[in-house]
């Protein structure tokens, strides 16, 4: 909670804290100025307790004095902190580039202030369901047989699975294994792979709690040589994560231009492989929790653009908009029941 609001409040901190600190005081000074301060707006510790934390904490590097007066300075002038909802403009260009309806820029707008809702899925319908049978709010307890996981994901794979005529499926980047345990959930037999340890362990103790057996291989993608061929693959590649800025506020404040280009390039490759391996007449979904035209709209194109025997499918879905090569999760429809992550996809057919 306090790392949230830590990158939610980077900005309001940075000008709060322009008044009492100059340009000379060292960056982990005021990063420990910047946590006591959210420590101090937003979690139930007693004031004389931040600041003695961040006394201590400074006197590693000798500034236990400064850090002190400009706390007990702050917590003289409380009344005067006020938090205005700042947005990052790298960020709001891409959200005032990707939706044009303004509701929808305003909802997300105010979406990145606002702690998101979380949902469980239920892998079995479920009347009680509050979306689709199968997604609750996860207010205390993790159901039965239920995994957590943002309704937005929940809906990619909603809309998209149905492409799938070959229930033999290989989920590429699989781990921590939200889409293939819900594909599981839907009847298909997965093959996941992923290249990371760390990310299949959580996997692993997903697939415990669940009581569930999937097959899940490390395997890094794009150095392994395949011998077979698929008629369905799912790609829910590595992004930016900038669609899930409302869990993860970081990613709004500094959009790093030249880190998306190597995302798309990665992205890029990987499509390429995925179609290498895919049958003629087979199905490649392609998923990232992202909104950035590089690794979404520009992507596609490049991809179109080099391989004729790609064509693009329409999804049926009132929870998506449609826009050049695909669509991108509309969390305004998620709105009475707490909004969604942002994720884009895009369905393609080797012709
Ligand atoms: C967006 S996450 C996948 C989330 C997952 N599909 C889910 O729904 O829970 C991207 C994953 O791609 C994996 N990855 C990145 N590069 C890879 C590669 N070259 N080969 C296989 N997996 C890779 C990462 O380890 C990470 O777990």
């Amino acid at each position: 909670m306090i790392i949230q609001e830590y990158y939610r409040n980077f900005e309001n901190h940075n000008r709060i804290l322009e008044k009492y600190i100059n340009d000379r005081t060292p960056n982990n000074i005021k990063n420990i100025l910047k946590i006591s301060l959210t420590l101090i707006s937003f979690s139930n510790k007693p004031n004389y307790a931040i600041v003695n934390d961040a006394v201590e904490v400074s006197k590693e590097y000798k500034k236990e004095k400064l850090v002190n007066a400009v706390l007990r300075n702050i917590l003289k002038n409380i009344n005067d902190i006020k938090y205005e909802k700042y947005i990052y403009p790298e960020f709001k260009t891409v959200i005032d580039k990707i939706f044009s309806s303004k509701s929808i820029r305003d909802y997300i707008y105010s979406a990145i202030f606002k702690k998101p809702k979380n949902y469980q899925i239920s892998l079995t319908d479920k009347n009680s369901a509050v979306y689709c049978k199968r997604v609750f709010m996860l207010d205390k307890k993790i159901l039965k047989g239920c995994i957590v996981q943002d309704i937005g994901n929940f809906e990619a794979i909603k809309a998209t699975h149905i492409f799938f005529k070959d229930k033999n499926l290989i989920d590429i980047c699989a781990a921590p294994g939200g889409k293939s345990i819900l594909l599981n959930s839907l009847g298909f037999n997965v093959l996941s792979i992923d290249k990371s340890q760390n990310q299949i362990n959580k996997f692993k103790e997903n697939l415990i709690r669940l009581n569930l057996k999937l097959d899940i291989h490390k395997v890094d993608f794009l150095d392994e040589k395949f011998t077979d061929k698929y008629n369905s693959i799912l790609l829910d590649a590595p992004c930016s994560a900038l669609g899930t800025f409302r869990r993860n506020p970081d990613v709004t404040i500094k959009i790093d231009q030249s880190l998306i280009k190597k995302h798309q390039k990665i992205q890029f490759k990987m499509l390429e492989k995925s179609l290498e391996i895919l049958n003629l007449g087979g199905f490649l979904v392609y998923i990232v929790c992202s909104f950035h035209p590089f690794e979404t709209i520009d992507v596609i194109d490049k991809i179109i653009q080099k391989h004729q025997n790609v064509k693009i499918h329409d999804v049926v879905s009132n929870k998506m908009i449609k826009r050049q090569n695909g669509y991108f999760i509309n969390p305004l429809t998620f709105k009475n029941i707490g909004g969604s992550d942002i994720f884009f996809v895009s369905v393609l057919e080797k012709i």
